[in-house]
């Protein structure tokens, strides 16, 4: 089996994309970032993936007569890099039903809360430590996901457990989540890259080594 192309689709500042360039720049997987794209020219992804050297798509569906045209551009673009799986990392655009067709589970999200709770439509950013700490839960954390045509709803790869402490604020929370979002996520990476996940149903089952399942 070849290298496992990834193509990385975000919004933002960009930190689970570093995280995730770290590991391959380390060797911890058997994959390639071929492009980044993001529907904000401005956004600080693009910035980073310009100095590493990664190909940048700026891409949005204003640009596009219709949803469908965009997103047959954005499938034919993913075709041309010979692109294995898409991950998500803070991108904020709903991804259009005709592009999760052209690639069945094989679009991955990361969402900073335990689904299924504290996750679906409106649930993103700071309001998902709002919520967490308004409802008072006692845990939050980390979940990786395959993405369907519902948010937050598709089959779960990877999930890690964060408490929440009592002085805790949505944004000391999402600090704290953070850091485990950025280890969380190059490792499912890695899973994917070794083909260690397989989906059942609405189920995923993994078959790597057990260790791998503890984050440090
Ligand atoms: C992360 O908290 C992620 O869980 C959510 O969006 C945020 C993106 O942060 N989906 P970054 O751009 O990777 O720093």
């Amino acid at each position: 089996m070849g290298r496992t192309q990834f193509a990385v689709f975000a919004s933002g500042r960009g930190s689970n994309f570093s995280a995730i360039y770290d590991q391959i720049h380390s060797g911890s997987i058997d994959g390639d970032i071929v492009c980044v794209l993001s529907n904000n020219k401005d956004a600080q992804v693009l910035e980073k993936a310009r100095q590493w050297g990664i190909e940048t798509l700026h891409q949005n569906t204003s640009h596009y007569a219709t949803v469908a045209e965009f997103s047959s551009v954005l499938v034919h673009s993913m075709h041309e890099r010979n692109v294995d799986y898409i991950l998500l990392a803070g991108y904020m655009k709903k991804i259009p039903a005709d592009f999760l067709r052209a690639f069945p589970q094989k679009v991955v999200n990361i969402h900073p809360a335990l689904l299924p709770a504290f996750g679906g439509k409106g649930f993103y950013g700071e309001r998902v430590h709002q919520a967490v700490i308004e409802r008072g839960v006692k845990w939050s954390g980390v979940t990786v996901h395959f993405v369907d045509e519902i948010y937050d709803h598709g089959p779960i790869i990877f999930q890690w457990p964060v408490r929440v402490g009592d002085e805790d604020n949505a944004e000391t929370l999402a600090a704290h989540i953070l850091e485990y979002e950025h280890k969380a996520y190059p490792k499912v990476v890695r899973w994917l890259s070794k083909d260690w996940i397989q989906i059942q149903k609405n189920r995923t089952i993994y078959s790597g080594p057990e260790e791998e399942w503890i984050l440090e």
